[in-house]
């Protein structure tokens, strides 16, 4: 057993947590829509208005923030007129040549934005800049936003059904334009990026424009797009840059069993998942030091672990859907803590994917719909959402500690404090220490602990992985046991 002594540095305001930081990635990729999300307005299947109802109702639990559609790299050639109307077109999509499953646009704006308005989520779109023209982006934007019965476009989404604009305050200028989305170059994809900004922020400003970020340590991306966005003429309206970050990609993917892994597989992925805390600070610092008049912040556009497909409930069919276990929790947990303890660059992220894709909250098919571990760390991290963050500094024997991972928010006199022992071998006595000396005798929270890191819930076995109520004395020193993930609260 080791000794963590975990400082509670309360006069030290890191900045609010920005709820988009809970966010979700829901691209129209395999399961993650159809016969996941979506089971249709007539299906024996309980939903509101086509959406399976378990989900919708789990996601105003856990206040799901915002919700990032169409994609990914689906955005890159979807046609917005071919998902809204009665008569919609079955077409090939960009997934098609992997999963051999073509689009039939069941799912379209008015389908999307109502998933929103019932949760409660805010709509991010990504918009096509590869195989559309500018006009045809500005005109899914206006038919989206222009007031009712303004422009011919918006009598169209009257006639439609939605008479009032959708609101949807974030707008993605494409996705992975580095690869799928054109191969572009960076000084190429800023030189569009000026162009379609201009277009976009003209029909309507006060949006939050987004800039296509790197991918994992691509610096030379931030660096090259940066430089390119500024010019002698023109002022871009950018609020956000997109990063992605997946954790066992490439190797690590190949090698990677999702459910059947020991001591390395574990030490492998939690290590390549820590690393993005210097991620954020080197594109932090790049972004920073082209001193941009309107200050982008950080998206963490898509992340969480990447294993190698198959393992989920379809066993294949559908694309890139995984099983998550008690590391796949870890992951969520502590990149979770990463974004809060760095929430003054931090926007928004959104873990990728919320049903049968990759790090996914939900698993569904047909009648069958159950939660993963990464579910339960959600719901027992909103409390963070609009918190006031404060510093943490976890230490053992005097020196800094990085095995046990932390954030602590404050919001309404309430503290939030969310930790996890990141090994696998070894239990560690937790003591708090704070230099206000305000630490309480009594705290409330919930518990993910499973005795087996590969433990994971199945449609069979639906409650293998849940949380446990707690009740702890945190005047005192206890254990946290390797693996588990508490959430707090005093
Ligand atoms: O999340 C799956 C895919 O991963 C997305 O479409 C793309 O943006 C990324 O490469």
């Amino acid at each position: 057993m080791t000794n963590k002594k975990i400082y509670l540095l309360y006069p030290k305001k890191i900045g609010i947590i920005a709820p988009e930081i809970y966010g979700h990635f829901t691209e129209h990729i395999g399961g993650v829509f159809y016969d996941g999300l979506w089971v249709g307005k007539d299906s024996e299947i309980p939903n509101i208005n086509g959406f399976r109802k378990e989900i919708v109702e789990k996601l105003k639990q856990i206040k799901a923030p915002v919700l990032r559609w169409p994609g990914g790299c689906f955005a890159e050639t979807y046609d917005w007129r071919d998902g809204i109307g009665k008569n919609r077109p079955t077409r090939l999509n960009w997934w098609t040549k992997w999963d051999g499953r073509y689009e039939s646009n069941e799912v379209g704006t008015h389908e999307f934005m109502d998933l929103c308005e019932m949760t409660g989520a805010k709509a991010y779109f990504a918009a096509n800049i590869t195989s559309v023209n500018a006009l045809h982006i500005q005109r899914w934007m206006d038919y989206c936003m222009s007031p009712k019965g303004s422009t011919t476009l918006a009598k169209e989404r009257e006639e439609n059904g939605h008479p009032e604009p959708f609101d949807i305050p974030f707008w993605g200028v494409g996705n992975e334009n580095w690869g799928g989305g054109g191969n572009m170059t960076e000084e190429f994809y800023a030189s569009e990026f000026r162009r379609l900004n201009m277009i976009m922020k003209t029909a309507f400003p006060g949006r939050e424009y987004i800039i296509c970020g790197s991918d994992g340590e691509d610096y030379a991306w931030t660096d090259g797009v940066m430089r390119g966005v500024k010019t002698a003429h023109y002022k871009p309206e950018l609020q956000g840059f997109a990063m992605h970050y997946y954790t066992g990609l490439g190797a690590d993917k190949v090698n990677d069993n999702p459910v059947d892994f020991g001591k390395d597989g574990w030490n492998r992925i939690i290590k390549k998942a820590a690393n993005i805390e210097n991620v954020i600070k080197r594109n932090w610092n790049i972004i920073k030091g082209h001193g941009l008049a309107c200050e982008p912040k950080l998206i963490v556009d898509e992340w969480g672990c990447w294993h190698r497909d198959g393992s989920g409930p379809s066993q294949g069919y559908n694309l890139f859907e995984q099983q998550s276990t008690i590391r796949d929790a870890a992951v969520a947990a502590l990149s979770l803590n990463v974004f809060n303890n760095h929430c003054d660059k931090v926007r928004m992220a959104n873990i990728a994917q919320l049903c049968n894709n990759l790090h996914a909250l939900f698993l569904a098919g047909g009648k069958n719909c159950i939660t993963t571990p990464t579910f339960h760390v959600f719901d027992m991290y909103k409390e963070h959402q609009n918190g006031q963050c404060i510093e943490t500094l976890v230490t053992d024997n005097g020196e800094i500690e990085k095995s046990v991972s932390v954030s602590a928010s404050v919001k309404d006199g309430k503290t939030t404090v969310t930790l996890v022992n990141l090994s696998c071998e070894e239990d560690t006595e937790i003591t708090f220490a704070s230099l206000e000396g305000i630490i309480p005798q009594k705290a409330t929270g919930k518990l993910l602990y499973n005795e087996n890191m590969c433990a994971h819930n199945t449609f069979d076995n639906p409650d293998a992985v849940v949380p446990q109520n707690v009740e702890i004395d945190v005047s005192k020193p206890f254990v946290l046991k390797k693996t588990s993930i508490l959430s707090i609260e005093f």
